[in-house]
């Protein structure tokens, strides 16, 4: 597997991380990453099967250079709305690596319905797995670990700032993680913790996206995109590494939009047009 990574080799020799839903699309990618820069990672999600296909093709990546270890790859079952499982996750990377420096809230997930049509369960579900399950897993990372020892979380929202049509729940459940990213990023300084998030658009082309959609959007969002292309998933992994890394060491409580300046570009006269209009 080729992994390139703008960091310096061996930056988190040494780490440990947890990521959820490490075993595809933006967690796979961070996941890769974070191997070749020296950390060992546990990959977690309701999926044992991906999870394990994942592992053992991520477990072929080596940093590189001579004199760098070969980090570990885990995976471990969980479901980010059960706190029992939650619990386990994280004790069982204590019992596997010793330490838990990183935590990546990559895990989640939406499906599309117009409000009026939303069940109760179906809402509840969402709500539950995005921002409770972030919750539940920042929460255990603190109280089995980081309270003691400090750490880096960083949790993933979405492109909702205007509202998020035909996706409401996710929309409210991602403000509600950016706004906990800004309490917990208050109230864990004194332990030495940052936390923060990023928040990739639908113009990142992950197979989430692809897959949220009847029809192939992803190149129709090109001409609205300021930057006249679509993101990778490696560029959502390169600002969470940032993120992790000891460059971003006065950083907290922050959200970093990943989307080429998409979701400024809401002028009624787009930008490319509007000299055509002056006097
Ligand atoms: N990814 C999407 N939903 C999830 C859940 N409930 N637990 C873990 N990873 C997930």
């Amino acid at each position: 597997m080729i992994v390139k990574s703008i960091f310096r080799s061996g930056l988190f020799a040494g780490k440990s991380a947890i990521v959820t839903g490490g075993g595809s699309g933006i967690g796979k990618a961070i996941t890769s990453e974070l191997l070749y820069l020296g950390c060992n990672v546990m990959i977690a999600s309701r999926k044992l099967d991906r999870l394990e296909n994942a592992a053992n093709e991520l477990k072929t990546i080596t940093p590189p250079g001579d004199d760098q270890p070969k980090p570990k790859i885990e995976f471990m079952e969980c479901n980010i709305k059960k706190e029992e499982q939650v619990h386990s996750l994280i004790s069982n990377t204590l019992d596997k690596f010793g330490k838990l420096d990183f935590l990546v809230n990559n895990g989640g997930g939406q499906f599309y319905s117009p409000a009026k049509d939303f069940s109760l369960k179906g809402w509840n579900a969402v709500i539950e797995t995005n921002l409770t399950g972030t919750f539940l897993c920042c929460q255990q990372a603190f109280n089995q670990y980081m309270s003691e020892h400090g750490g880096v979380i960083v949790n993933m929202v979405a492109n909702m700032w205007n509202g998020w049509p035909g996706m409401s729940h996710s929309g409210a459940a991602r403000a509600g993680v950016e706004n906990i990213t800004k309490s917990l990023a208050i109230e864990w300084a004194p332990a030495g913790i940052r936390i923060n998030a990023v928040a990739p658009g639908s113009t990142i082309a992950s197979q989430s996206v692809k897959d949220y959609y009847k029809f192939d959007i992803m190149g129709q969002q090109i001409p609205r995109v300021p930057a006249k292309r679509l993101g990778t998933v490696e560029e959502v992994s390169a600002a969470i590494c940032f993120l992790l890394s000891p460059a971003a060491a006065f950083i907290s409580g922050e959200t970093i939009k990943i989307d080429g300046a998409q979701s400024l570009y809401t002028t009624s006269i787009p930008w490319e047009v509007s000299g055509r209009y002056q006097n």
